[in-house]
C-alpha cells in the first residue's frame, strides 16, 4: 500500500517525491548584518563610499577586467555602457529575442533601434548566425545574453562583432563568475552589465555594476550615473578625486549598504558556484542515463567555469507523447519546481510594443514590425521545449537533489498515465 501510493503521481493523489524544504534564497549571515548595520551607523550611506570603493575593486579583480562600477540596477548599466561604447539615438543594437524585457528596454531607452536574433534552440543564448545575419551598416552594438545557465559562443560573437566593427556589451544579469576559456563573462567584450536584483546569484535586493578595461568608457558610464562628476584621473585612482566633467549624466548610484551586503556575497558566491556546478553535472548525468525526455542543455568544453541562474533543459515532448505544460504540473506536483522561460521579448505584454496607448520611447523606422515577428527557435523553445529550474534548488543538499531526481523518474515512469 506504501508503496502504491508513492508511486502514484502526486497530480493524481499520491505522495509528492520531494519532502525536503527547498533551500532559502537569498542567503544571508550574521556577518552581513553586521556590516550593514555598521554603514548605519557610520552615516556615510551614497556617493562612492569605502564599502562601494572595496566592493568595485574586489568584483573587477574576480572578474578580470581594470574596472568595475556600482549603479542602480542590472537596466541602467546596460543603457550607460551601450552609451559608453557609443550607441546613439537612430543606431541598431542587436538583442537576442529570448531575455528579460530590460535588456531590450535599455537600448530603446536611449533612442536606439531594437533589432531581434534568435537564439541557439538548445542553450537559449543567442544564436551567433542569426546575430551575422540581423547586421547591416546601422548596426553600432550587440547584446549577447549569457541566459539562465549557458554561456553564449563568445568566440563565434566576438569573431563576427570584430569583423564588423559592432561593440559588445554582454549582459551578465545570470552568469556572475561565468568564465569562457577562464575569462570572466563581463570582461570578454568592450563592457559587462550585471544585476544584482533579489533573485540573482549575487545580490543586495536592487542593483548592478559595469565592468570594463578603457578608461574613457569607465569615465563616461561614471559621468553617466554620477550626474557627470567623475574620477579626475582613473588610470590613478579610480573613484576620486571627483571633479565636475563635460559629460551629461543622471543619479544611477549603489547605496553603501547594498555594497556591504554584496561584499558578503562575493565571498560566497565562488562556492555556491561549485555547488550549483556539481548539482547540474549529476543532473545531466542521471538524466542522460535514464534516457529521459528532459535533459539538461549540454555545457560548451569552452565554459570553465558555468554560473546558473537557472539550470537550462529542454524537454522533447514528441518522445514524451505529453505536452510540456502537463508534464511541468505533474513534477511540480511532485514538489520539483521546475519551469519555463521569458516569453519572446518582441510579443511580451511587459513591454506592449504594438499598444499605441502605451507610452513608448520615441522610435522611428522601426527595423522589424515586432507585431509579426517570429524567430522560430524562439517560439519553439518558448511553447514547447525550454525548461529551466531556479538557481536556489542547486544550492541543495545530496539528499534533496537524489528528490528532485526521484520526482522526475517518477513523472517518467508515468507517462502512460499523463498520456491517457
Ligand atoms: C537578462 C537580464 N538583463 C537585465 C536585467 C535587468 O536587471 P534589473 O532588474 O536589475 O534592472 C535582468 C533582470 O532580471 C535580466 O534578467
Amino acid at each position: 500500500m506504501e508503496t502504491m501510493t508513492a508511486s502514484r503521481l502526486a497530480s493524481e493523489g499520491g505522495s509528492p517525491a520531494v519532502t525536503l524544504p527547498a533551500p532559502g534564497w537569498p542567503v544571508v549571515e550574521e556577518s552581513d548584518a553586521a556590516l550593514v548595520a555598521e554603514v548605519v551607523r557610520s552615516g556615510v550611506w551614497s556617493w562612492v563610499g569605502p564599502r562601494e570603493r572595496e566592493f568595485c575593486q574586489a568584483y573587477a579583480d574576480f572578474i578580470g577586467t581594470r574596472f568595475c562600477l556600482g549603479l542602480a540596477n542590472g537596466t541602467v548599466t546596460l543603457q550607460c555602457a551601450l552609451q559608453a561604447v557609443g550607441v546613439v539615438p537612430g543606431d541598431e543594437v542587436i538583442v537576442p529575442a529570448l531575455t528579460w524585457v530590460a535588456t531590450a528596454q535599455a537600448a530603446m531607452d536611449i533612442g536606439a533601434n531594437v533589432v531581434f536574433a534568435d537564439v541557439d534552440p538548445v542553450t537559449l543564448a543567442l544564436d551567433p548566425a542569426s546575430f551575422a545575419a540581423a547586421i547591416t551598416p546601422r548596426t553600432r552594438a550587440v547584446i549577447p545574453v549569457h541566459l539562465y545557465g549557458c554561456m553564449c559562443d563568445m568566440d563565434a560573437i566576438l569573431a563576427t562583432a570584430r569583423q564588423h566593427g559592432v561593440k559588445v556589451v554582454e549582459d551578465v544579469a545570470h552568469q556572475h563568475g561565468s568564465r569562457w576559456r577562464g575569462k570572466g563573462a563581463g570582461s570578454l567584450g568592450d563592457a559587462g552589465s550585471f544585476s544584482f536584483q533579489q533573485s540573482k546569484v549575487l545580490t543586495s535586493g536592487e542593483g548592478g555594476a559595469v565592468t570594463c578595461d578603457d578608461p574613457e568608457v569607465y569615465r563616461t558610464i561614471f559621468a553617466l550615473k554620477q550626474v557627470g562628476w567623475t574620477p579626475e584621473n582613473p588610470a590613478v585612482d579610480a573613484f576620486g578625486p571627483l571633479v565636475k566633467g563635460n559629460k551629461y549624466g543622471h543619479n544611477y548610484r549603489l547605496t553603501e549598504m547594498q555594497a556591504a551586503l554584496l561584499l558578503g556575497g562575493l565571498k560566497r558566491l565562488p562556492e555556491q558556484t561549485a555547488r550549483r556546478e556539481a548539482n547540474a553535472q549529476r543532473i545531466a548525468a542521471a538524466l542522460r542515463e535514464v534516457g529521459s525526455p528532459l535533459q539538461v542543455a549540454p555545457r560548451d568544453p569552452r565554459i570553465t567555469t558555468q554560473a546558473y541562474y537557472a539550470l537550462t533543459l529542454t524537454y522533447d515532448p514528441a518522445k514524451a507523447g505529453v505536452p510540456r505544460a502537463k508534464y511541468l504540473a505533474a513534477l511540480v506536483a511532485e514538489g520539483c519546481a521546475m519551469g519555463g522561460t521569458y516569453e519572446p521579448v518582441y510579443r511580451s505584454p511587459l513591454l506592449n510594443l504594438a499598444d499605441a496607448t502605451s507610452p513608448l520611447p520615441f522610435r522611428q523606422n522601426l527595423p522589424q514590425d515586432y507585431a509579426t515577428l517570429r524567430l522560430p527557435n524562439t517560439e519553439r523553445a518558448v511553447t514547447e521545449t525550454a525548461v529551466t529550474l531556479s538557481q536556489k534548488y542547486l544550492l541543495g543538499s545530496d539528499e534533496y537533489v537524489g528528490q528532485l531526481l526521484a520526482a522526475i523518474r517518477k513523472v517518467d515512469d508515468n507517462l502512460g498515465r499523463l498520456q491517457a
